[in-house]
C-alpha cells in the first residue's frame, strides 16, 4: 500500500459573500503534498494562491463559503485530520502553528510591534509544545542563531522595528520552524526583500528543508524562484489549477498555453536586450469568470466553440505531468 500523502486537498472550492454577490476565487482544486516535498504554487496576482494557503489553516475571513465537496486532509502519525471540519480553537491550533506553520510576505505584519521578538517566539512555543519558559527561550535563541542572526541571545529582546527587512524575514522563519511543523506554508516569503537578501533567504530555506525534513507549500508569482526551490509545481489561474508536474518537466516542456506564456514572460539571462513577452490581456474579475476554460479569453490557442463552452479535463502529459487543456497532446493515456 502506498503511504498516504501528508496533505490531500480535494475539490477545494472557496467562495466569498460580497455586496456584488457570491464570488468564486478557488474552483475545484485538488493536489497532494508528500512528506518532505516542496510544492511550488505559482500564478499571477489574484489567482487564488493565498486563499488556497489560508484554507489549509482554515484562516479565511468570515464571509468565506467552502464548497460542499471540498476536503483537506492532513495525515499525521496519530491519524488523519479533516481540516475544514475543525471548529474549536484547541483543534485549530494544530493547523495554526502546530503541524502547519506559515510565513508571510510582509514579516512586519506577523510580529506585534510592541512585544519583543523573543516574547513572541516564546509565546508561540508555550502554546504549541510542553516546554517551559526557560526551555522555550533557549530554543528561540538557538533558532535565531540557526537562521543567521548574530548575537541572538541579545537580539532576541529587541522589537521587530529594530530588525532590518532581511532579519525580520529570518526571525519569522525561525519562529515558524521552532515548533517543527510537518508542513510550512511560505506565502511569497521573499518578494519584499532585495535580490541579494532574497537569494540568501532561499538558500537558508533550502538548508532548513534538508535539516528539518518538513514539506513546504512555496507560493510565488516568480517561476524562477520555483525553479530554485521546488520539487513539483502547480500553476494556478483564476482559481483553477492549469498544470502540475515536476519542476523540471513543467519548466522545460510546459504543456499549458498559460504556463508557456508565463515562461515567455521571464527575462532570459542571455537575451536581456530582447523585449519581454507578457501573457497578453488582463485577468478577468472574479465577478466575470469566463465559462469553459477560464483562460480562453487570453489564450493564443483558443478554439471557438470548444474552449468557451466546455471545461477541459486534465490530460496526462507524462506519469508526473498533467495539464487541463484540450490543445495538449496526451503522451501517456491516463490509466483507468
Ligand atoms: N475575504 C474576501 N472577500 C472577498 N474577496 C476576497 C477575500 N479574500 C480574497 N478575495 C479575493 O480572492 C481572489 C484571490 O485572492 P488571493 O489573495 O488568493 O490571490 P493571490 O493569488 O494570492 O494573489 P497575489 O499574488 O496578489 O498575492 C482575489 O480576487 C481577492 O480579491
Ligand atoms: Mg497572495
Amino acid at each position: 500500500m502506498m503511504a498516504a500523502p501528508l496533505l490531500s486537498v480535494r475539490n477545494l472550492t472557496v467562495q466569498f459573500k460580497t455586496d456584488e454577490g457570491l464570488i468564486t476565487t478557488v474552483d475545484n482544486v485538488s493536489f497532494d503534498i508528500a512528506a518532505g516535498e516542496v510544492l511550488g504554487l505559482v500564478g499571477e496576482s489574484g489567482s487564488g494562491k493565498s486563499v488556497t494557503a489560508k484554507a489549509l489553516m482554515k484562516l479565511n475571513a468570515g464571509n468565506t463559503v467552502y464548497g460542499p465537496e471540498s476536503s483537506i486532509t492532513l495525515n499525521l502519525d496519530d491519524g488523519p485530520i479533516d481540516i475544514l471540519s475543525l471548529q474549536k480553537a484547541k483543534d485549530l491550533k494544530i493547523v495554526r502553528g502546530g503541524a502547519i506553520s506559515m510565513i508571510f510576505q510582509e514579516p512586519m505584519a506577523s510580529f506585534a510591534p510592541a512585544i519583543s521578538i523573543g516574547d513572541q517566539m516564546v509565546e508561540q512555543l508555550l502554546l504549541h509544545s510542553s516546554m517551559n519558559k526557560k526551555e522555550a527561550r533557549e530554543l528561540s535563541i538557538e533558532m535565531l542563531d540557526r537562521v543567521g542572526i548574530s548575537d541572538a541571545s541579545k537580539r532576541i529582546d529587541q522589537y521587530a522595528f529594530e530588525f532590518s527587512g532581511g532579519m525580520r524575514q529570518r526571525a519569522m522563519i525561525a519562529m515558524a520552524l521552532s515548533t517543527k511543523p510537518k508542513l510550512l506554508i511560505a506565502d511569497e516569503p521573499t518578494t519584499a526583500l532585495d535580490v541579494t537578501i532574497q537569494a540568501q533567504v532561499i538558500d537558508l530555506m533550502k538548508d532548513l528543508i534538508g535539516e528539518f525534513g518538513m514539506a513546504i507549500l512555496f507560493i510565488t508569482h516568480d517561476l524562477g524562484v520555483i525553479a530554485q526551490t521546488a520539487d513539483r509545481v502547480a500553476v494556478m489561474y483564476l482559481g483553477r489549477v492549469m498544470e502540475t508536474g515536476s519542476v523540471r518537466e513543467v519548466i522545460r516542456t510546459p504543456a499549458h498555453p498559460y504556463t508557456q506564456g508565463l515562461l515567455n514572460a521571464l527575462p532570459k539571462l542571455d537575451h536581456l536586450d530582447e523585449p519581454l513577452t507578457p501573457v497578453p490581456g488582463d485577468i478577468p474579475s472574479p465577478l466575470e469568470r469566463p465559462g469553459g476554460c477560464v483562460f480562453h479569453t487570453r489564450c493564443p490557442k483558443f478554439i471557438p466553440g470548444t474552449c468557451d463552452t466546455a471545461r477541459p479535463g486534465e490530460v496526462s502529459v507524462s506519469a508526473s505531468h498533467r495539464a487541463a487543456c484540450v490543445a495538449v497532446e496526451p503522451v501517456l493515456e491516463a490509466v483507468s
